[in-house]
């Protein structure tokens, strides 16, 4: 199943046909989730293959075998992707399972269960330029002709899986109230100090780590490592998928990168979007 040029809109949000079909997203509103399973939500190119990475590595405590053996989108399937629900059923518990779907459409499927939930936000602007980038490489994302095309679009909420701002709203704000098993975690406290973000996580999993493992950690997860490491950095994807010659999923990995792209006028249009969107929003956001 190709599908590249396909979009599925399902909710009022557009998806890639590629990954997902009407009958995969709504099975994902319905899946019945298991007391053990482990979560990651996310926006796209908010950091979730590194916690997918480091998840993996943190139920093998430390042993790489996995993380370097089999692919990212097989040991944390996409709850919401077509070919993920053989996967699922084939996850040996506790299970990591990804999704990028906002909390209104999974809210459903998430009452009453102990799923531990660990949402993982970046910078916007960082997610902005990262997700222009990514559709330039990636065949199954519709064509923009130029950065500022896209950040409108980003901006209306109109670009494939929503609006970012519903998206870390939903995620972070009163509307989950009732699910006491949420942690969330940023792209910058993992570049910052990714020691400190391993505890945060292992402590919230109550799965905590000798120091031999906490480095193992550490050095499977580093950037360069990623950046080499065929099972996350998407290089196995035929290249009618994605297309590498125009770019690198693993592409900078850093903090503040929005700055060598945004102008100065699109950085003002983006911080009086930022303000009007999340005034309703009472987190404080450290993002640089
Ligand atoms: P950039 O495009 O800014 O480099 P996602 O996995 O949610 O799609 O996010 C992809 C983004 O996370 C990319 O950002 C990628 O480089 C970055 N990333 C992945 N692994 C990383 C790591 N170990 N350290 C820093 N950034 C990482």
């Amino acid at each position: 199943m190709s599908r590249l040029e396909v979009i599925e809109t399902f909710h009022g949000i557009t998806f890639p046909g590629h990954l997902h079909t009407q009958e995969s997203l709504q099975l994902a509103l319905e899946f019945p989730f298991h007391d053990t399973d482990i979560l990651i939500v996310s926006y796209p190119k908010s950091g979730t293959t590194w916690m997918q990475q480091l998840l993996t590595l943190i139920l093998n405590r430390g042993d790489p075998f996995e993380s370097q053996k089999v692919p990212n989108w097989v040991r944390a399937p996409w709850l919401e992707h077509h070919y993920s629900a053989t996967l699922l059923d084939a996850l040996r518990q506790p299970r990591i399972i990804t999704t990028h779907l906002p909390h209104n459409l999974l809210a459903g499927a998430l009452r009453g269960s102990n799923v531990k939930v660990i949402y993982v936000s970046r910078n916007p602007k960082d997610v902005a330029v990262s997700f222009y980038h990514f559709h330039k490489m990636a065949n199954f994302l519709p064509n923009f002709s130029s950065f500022q095309e896209f950040l409108n679009a980003f901006l209306e909420g109109t670009v494939h899986f929503g609006s970012w701002f519903d998206h870390f709203k939903g995620w972070t704000t009163g509307q989950t109230g009732a699910m006491t098993n949420l942690l969330h975690v940023t792209y910058e406290e993992m570049s910052m100090d990714f020691e400190a973000a391993i505890v945060k996580v292992t402590s919230f999993l109550q799965r905590p780590l000798a120091e031999d493992e906490v480095n193992s950690c550490l050095r499977h997860c580093s950037f360069s490592s990623m950046k080499d490491n065929k099972m996350v950095n998407y290089t196995d994807i035929p290249p009618e998928i994605m297309d590498h010659s125009k770019g690198c999923f693993m592409r900078r990995g850093k903090v503040g990168d929005w700055r060598n792209m945004l102008t100065n006028e699109q950085n003002e249009r983006f911080e009086r979007d930022l303000k009007e969107k999340m005034q309703d929003c009472s987190l404080e956001f450290v993002w640089e």
